[in-house]
């Protein structure tokens, strides 16, 4: 029987090796963390994290091959294939900070690796990592511990979150880098037995070390890239009377760029796309190529534009100023079917709203109070103008403006004549997220933003940009 251990149960570890579990009967599968508070919960009722699908999932197999342990050690010692899926933020301090990727985590997990092997192990890389790493993390596992093989192979996630279910059952590509050495070859074709479970074979792609490495980075970037590119436009189209929803679609109907990932809104977010795009900015620094650097930089700097253009379009439409007011935020998330905040351009549009004096309310779905306001507060906003809603309808209650910035799709469905009776005149509602519908909500008497669109005469001539 193969054992898998995977050190780090967050959002990438957990649903990734559920899936396994559920796909692999005959392989067991450790899943540790050295949060006991995080094992707890994926032993407990409530699942650590929100996506859809996942509870079913876990039900089906923990406690069959299915294990969440705070027992790091053991686990590791006695698996074949360990997988390390721990956390690799962008460095905050010391060489390279603010783009380079902090390696703590990971050197940690390879030491402790190190440390308690006792037979021959293969070692995944699960969690992105700047090109090279496996040669240091080869580097680190075989002068402490020469008495068992090592194999390091490279194999990148590209799950979403919200989607990690169903991209886990059905991935685009499961894509295996390793050394290129007959025990490399081996080891690859071991992960690739895994996979092959349920992965039809033309879908696994093998590759050398460094290639799989750098995909992570480049598709990340690609993705990012392509929203920016959206963005970018939808500042024009607002300009110009163009609809940035029927560019898009015209636009992605050549088979050459295809119509995803196309939709136009306040920003991207989430734990990968400027983490990743910032260590790639970092790479390319570090091998003097300062135009590809320069290049990658573009795309998180319009990212950073749209989110400032969205706030400037509220401050703007509502007199210049939004000091006092109520603004109700409907989402926090950095996108729907989640409850995951990191980066979401929430945490700054907030922050810009908040800089000018408004009163922001927010209600999310998923996102717990006391994350929205731990957010807010890393990014130093005091507390006292923020509020938390249970429902957007207690969040948009005498408001002057709703901004919604996650497309969560109870936002296409709510009352808005109920909600338009409740807030104050003239009511505004800046759409981030282009999820309801301009049309009726005028006829309601709403002045309507949405992202990318013809303006109201009501907007037309305030400045846009930030
Ligand atoms: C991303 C990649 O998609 C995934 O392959 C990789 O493994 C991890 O990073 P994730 O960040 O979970 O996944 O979600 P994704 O669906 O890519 O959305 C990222 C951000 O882009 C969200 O804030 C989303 O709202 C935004 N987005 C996405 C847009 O603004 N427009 C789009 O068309 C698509
Ligand atoms: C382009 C558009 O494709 C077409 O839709 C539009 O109507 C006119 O402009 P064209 O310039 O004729 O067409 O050729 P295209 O095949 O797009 O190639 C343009 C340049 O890009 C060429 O120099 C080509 O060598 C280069 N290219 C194209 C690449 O370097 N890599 C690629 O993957 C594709
Ligand atoms: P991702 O989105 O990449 O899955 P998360 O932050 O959700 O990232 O999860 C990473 C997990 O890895 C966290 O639960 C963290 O506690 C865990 N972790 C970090 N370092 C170690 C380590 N050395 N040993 C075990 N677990 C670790």
């Amino acid at each position: 029987m193969v054992k898998i251990c995977c050190i780090g149960a967050g959002y990438v570890g957990g649903p990734t090796m559920a899936v396994i579990a559920l796909k692999c009967p005959s392989i067991e599968v450790a899943v540790v963390d050295i949060s006991a508070a995080r094992i707890a919960a994926w032993n407990g009722d409530e699942l650590p994290i929100y996506e859809p699908g996942l509870d079913e999932v876990v039900r089906q197999c923990r406690g069959r091959n299915l294990f969440f342990s705070a027992d790091v050690e053991r686990h590791v010692s006695e698996a074949d294939i360990v997988f390390v899926s721990v956390n690799t933020p962008t460095k905050t301090r010391g060489l390279g900070a603010g783009k380079a990727a902090d390696l703590t985590y990971w050197e940690s997990a390879a030491r402790m690796i190190a440390d308690v092997s006792k037979s021959d192990k293969i070692v995944v890389e699960k969690s992105t990592v700047p090109v090279k790493t496996a040669e240091a993390i080869e580097k680190i596992l075989t002068h402490n511990c020469n008495a068992v093989n090592f194999q390091v192979l490279s194999n990148p996630e590209f799950l979403a979150e919200g989607t990690a279910v169903q991209d886990l059952l059905r991935p685009d590509r499961v894509l295996i880098g390793g050394r290129e050495t007959a025990a490399g070859r081996k080891a690859v074709d071991a992960l690739k037995d895994v996979y092959a479970r349920w992965v039809p074979a033309d879908r696994i792609v093998t590759t050398n070390l460094w290639s799989a490495e750098l995909t992570k980075l480049a598709a990340n970037a690609f993705l990012a890239q392509r929203i920016s590119s959206v963005n970018a436009i939808s500042a024009l189209c607002e300009a110009t009377g163009a609809d940035v929803s029927e560019v898009a679609a015209a636009v992605g109907m050549d088979g050459r760029i295809g119509p995803k990932f196309l939709t136009a809104g306040v920003g991207f977010g989430g734990s990968c796309f400027q983490k990743d795009i910032l260590n790639l900015v970092y790479i390319c620094e570090r091998h003097g190529l300062h135009e590809p650097a320069a290049y990658w930089k573009q795309v998180i700097e319009v990212n950073d534009y749209q989110k400032r253009r969205f706030v400037t379009r509220v401050v703007s439409s509502m007199f210049n100023t939004v000091s006092g007011k109520k603004v109700a935020v409907l989402g926090f998330a950095f996108k729907k079917d989640t409850g995951d905040s990191r980066e979401t351009p929430a945490i700054d549009v907030c922050k810009g709203l908040l800089a000018d004096g408004a009163a922001v309310c927010v209600y999310d779905p998923q996102v717990t109070e006391d994350q929205i306001r731990q957010d807010l507060a890393a990014v130093g906003e005091p507390m006292r103008q923020v509020g938390v809603a249970r429902d957007a309808y207690e969040a948009a209650g005498g408001a002057h403006a709703i901004c919604i910035l996650t497309e969560w799709d109870e936002f296409k469905a709510l009352d808005y004549r109920r909600i338009f009776d409740g807030m104050q005149k003239p009511a505004f509602l800046f759409d981030g997220r282009n999820v309801v519908d301009g049309g009726e909500l005028r006829r309601i008497g709403f002045i309507v933003y949405s992202i990318g669109k013809p303006l109201d005469p009501w907007l037309r001539g305030m400045p846009a940009v930030a």
